[in-house]
């Protein structure tokens, strides 16, 4: 098929990029100049395992080009994805205005029709909007196409993907995007588009229910000494559950968890149903980066003078995006508490540094050890896993761990002389109070 992909983030050049592999000729249109530049020279503007292999072979196959000119792109395309921005707007609702723009300009096309199908995260009820905009009779073949790989394995997730939801009210498009589908192999889903459109906030809004689930669960084992990793195991087991999204810490961060749980739940104000539970996981998404502030502040007796090294940046390991990570709001409310922060991540750094200035990174992770009080576990990247311990722990000034992420090291880390500290482990006593230095010290 002749297939337009708008927009050139994670979605539409993943999008883009494995439609070309599997056979199709695609243009991607892309408005920002850099970011055009970047993916017409084979380059990806973002770390993405694989991505840029592939971008590379479809240029060369002559199967994928980029444009800036938008209708040029638009004119010959039998399919036409949307996968622009829809970040969060000021007050948690979801601003609109690329895809309006790509919309509008749709709108202005003189020629035949082609089908639309939004790939962008969009407010129940914007499908069927936008062809009432195409044409007023809202016959318009638009539908909408929900994506959901995840950052880091995006080209895995697009060839195994665990299902295919398309929601349209044209047998037209749905016929048309199936074909698209069907190849990929997953279960096809199909269905109206305010289903399709709430079937992705609802799943988004699912897996962060089930992290902020398990950090509550880990608060409270810390407090009654049960071992949260064989609970989480525990609860993995039964299929009903499963053992995905189990893993406590610091909380969930990125472009979408957050973001769709606060619409989501301003969706639910606004046609008057009280959003209970989607309010209570952000309360817990939020708490659990004040809690890992405060234990570390506690187990230093204060932060103000002391030197902590950040491992990881990035909101979750295999990435180079720090959008909401819970890493770097960590790393800047150490700062603003007085200590001097000393931070690596194999990828995120430089990203990091553009949101938050203030922060002092090293390319090395023994570097930004050195003489710390406390290093800190905030991105599950494997690389620190494999770090020899034994030279860090020559490097600190003090042998204290404190994992963010429940990486699984205590052991490990222990053999090379640290005290660690993991999601679920006690750091206070039966009455709540701070345990004593005593107690942890080594
Ligand atoms: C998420 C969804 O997983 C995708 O299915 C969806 O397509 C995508 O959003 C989107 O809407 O575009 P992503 O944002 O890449 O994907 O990130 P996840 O892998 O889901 O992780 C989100 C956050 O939760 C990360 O900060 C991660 O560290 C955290 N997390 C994840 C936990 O704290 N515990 C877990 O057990 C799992």
């Amino acid at each position: 098929m002749e297939i337009c992909v708008v927009g050139a983030g994670y979605v539409g050049l993943t999008l883009a990029t494995c439609l070309a592999k599997l056979g199709h000729r695609v243009v991607g249109v892309e408005k920002d100049p850099e970011r055009l530049e970047a993916v017409r020279s084979g380059t990806c503007p973002f770390h993405e395992p694989g991505l840029a292999e592939l971008l590379r072979e479809g240029m060369q196959h002559g199967r994928l080009a980029f444009t800036g000119e938008f209708e040029e792109a638009v004119e010959g395309a039998e399919v036409v994805f949307c996968a622009v921005g829809t970040p969060s707007g000021r007050n948690g609702e979801v601003d609109l205005s690329a895809l309006e723009e790509v919309v509008e300009g749709l709108a202005r096309l003189r020629d035949g029709e082609r089908i639309v199908a939004i790939k962008s995260t969009v407010p129940v009820g914007t499908t069927d909007r936008v062809a009432r905009r195409l044409r007023p009779d809202g016959g318009a073949p638009v539908a909408c196409t929900p994506e959901f790989l995840r950052e880091g394995s995006a080209v895995l997730d697009f060839f195994h993907p665990h299902r295919t939801v398309i929601g349209t009210r044209s047998p037209f498009a749905a016929e048309c995007l199936k074909a698209l589908f069907v190849p990929l192999g997953a279960p096809v889903l199909l269905t109206d588009p305010p289903t399709a459109e709430m079937i992705k906030y609802a799943a988004n809004a699912f897996l962060a229910t089930k992290i902020s689930f398990i950090n509550e669960i880990a608060n409270l084992c810390e407090r009654v000494g049960a071992d949260l990793r064989t609970v989480a195991d525990g609860l993995g087991l039964d299929p009903r559950i499963g053992p995905h999204y189990l893993r406590a810490g610091i909380g969930f961060g990125g472009s979408c968890l957050p973001k769709d749980v606060r619409a989501l739940a301003e969706l639910a104000r606004e046609y008057l149903v009280d959003p209970v539970l989607l309010e209570a996981v952000l309360r817990v998404n939020e708490s659990q980066r004040r809690r890992f502030v405060d234990r570390v502040e506690a187990l230093l007796g204060g932060l103000a003078g002391k030197t902590v090294a950040v491992l990881g940046l990035a909101f979750k390991a295999g990435t180079d995006d720090v959008r909401e990570s819970p890493a770097l709001a960590i790393a800047e409310r150490l700062l603003a508490r007085g200590a001097s922060v000393r931070a690596h991540d194999p990828v995120a750094a430089e990203a990091a540094r553009r949101r938050l200035p203030a922060l002092v990174c090293f390319p090395d992770p023994y570097e930004a050890t050195s003489g710390s009080d406390a290093v800190l576990l905030l991105t599950e990247w494997p690389e620190y896993r494999d770090l020899d311990w034994h030279e860090v722990r020559r490097r600190v000034r003090r042998p204290l761990v404190v994992d963010g992420r429940g990486m699984g090291l205590t052991q490990h880390l222990a053999a090379a002389g640290f005290r660690v500290f993991e999601p679920g482990s006690p750091w206070r006593g039966r009455h709540g109070k701070w345990m004593e230095e005593a107690e942890w010290s080594i």
